[in-house]
């Protein structure tokens, strides 16, 4: 663990911080089948190829989660390592779908997970707040659906997202879903640009409203756009290690679109995305593109504050953290 500035995380898949060792305690309470009860060799299977590769090991992986209690440690965990490496406030995205289509009730989900915040706030004075992101491998109508069952739930998340596979499931699929997310007065913001082109993160803009962009690498591919971007100051929530985990980056951090998107003047910070598969938290993210990349100290301040900017955060509170 990298001791850092203080930072907010806001692109990260609670889920994806499910560590192999979890995974395989989860299974032995749970009485769930794995493949293998090796935390090691487990996690000696995460070599992916693309976006999808990898949805297909974390999804089977998330079969563990069944329980309230479940929940409460997945979130726990991330907590604790997030506080003890310096994120002061996290915006963290699950996937309820995942959950509902495997049995579990939404009041587990949400019970689970805001216990673990409260109790991490009380502990550390870490805040956090949840983003329920629709998949879009499971259409437009079932987003709608989620959207209008989690409801009753409404004052336990600030917002919605949107992930899982990208190609093929344009932010279009999705705009009734985000309409009724927008009327309730929730925050919106949608995973684009990380592996289609441009035009999803211009969709994403257009038809659902979103405040921020999750990835949009893929957005520095059109003028138009980028100037669009960095004119509205729309945040892109980069995730370094991610990119190059699922190679939508090139193989060396060295020639990560990075500093190019910082010369643009775009308002980009740094995440973890799925850090038990990617190779690392948000400090290790820092870490990484502090040696791989040829930036100053001053531009490591510049995205730590970006953070702080493109949160949620009330701007008193934002003041007080950075
Ligand atoms: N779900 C978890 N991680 C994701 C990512 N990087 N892109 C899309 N969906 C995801
Ligand atoms: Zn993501």
């Amino acid at each position: 663990m990298m001791p850092m500035l203080p930072v907010a995380e806001l692109h990260m898949h609670i889920e994806g911080s499910l560590e192999a060792e979890l995974v395989v305690a989860l299974a032995r309470r749970n009485g769930i089948d794995l493949p293998t009860y090796d935390a090691t060799e487990l996690k000696n299977r995460y070599r992916f190829t693309d976006l999808q590769s990898f949805l297909d090991i974390y999804y089977a992986n998330l079969a563990v989660m069944k329980t309230e209690q479940d929940f409460y440690d997945l979130g726990t965990a991330y907590l604790t390592r997030a506080a003890a490496s310096g994120v002061r406030h996290a915006e963290m995205f699950f996937d309820l779908q995942t959950h509902t289509q495997n049995g579990v009730a939404q009041e587990a989900v949400f019970g689970g997970l805001t216990a673990a915040i409260d109790e991490a706030r009380a502990s550390s004075g870490i805040t956090a707040e949840l983003i329920l992101c629709f998949l879009r491998h499971l259409g437009g109508e079932a987003a709608t659906e989620t959207m209008r069952d989690a409801l009753p739930f409404r004052d336990r998340f600030i917002g919605v997202g949107l992930d899982s596979s990208e190609l093929g499931y344009p932010p279009s699929l999705f705009a009734e879903a985000f309409g009724i997310a927008g009327s309730e007065g929730l925050h919106r913001v949608a995973h684009a640009g990380e592996e289609a082109g441009p035009e999803y993160v211009w969709e994403a803009l257009d038809l659902l409203g979103v405040e921020r962009i999750d990835h949009g690498n893929r957005a520095t591919e059109d003028p138009a756009l980028v100037a669009r971007l960095r004119d509205e100051q729309i945040p892109l929530t980069v995730c370094p290690l991610s990119n190059i985990a699922l190679k939508t980056a090139p193989p060396e951090l060295a020639d990560h679109l990075l500093p190019a998107m910082l010369a643009e003047g775009l308002l980009v910070s740094i995440n973890s995305d799925d850090p038990a598969y990617f190779g690392g938290y948000v400090d290790d993210n820092f870490a990484a593109i502090t040696a791989g990349l040829d930036l100053s100290p001053a531009q490591v301040g510049v995205l730590a504050e970006n953070s702080f900017t493109s949160s949620f955060l009330p701007e008193r509170q934002k003041e007080s953290l950075r």
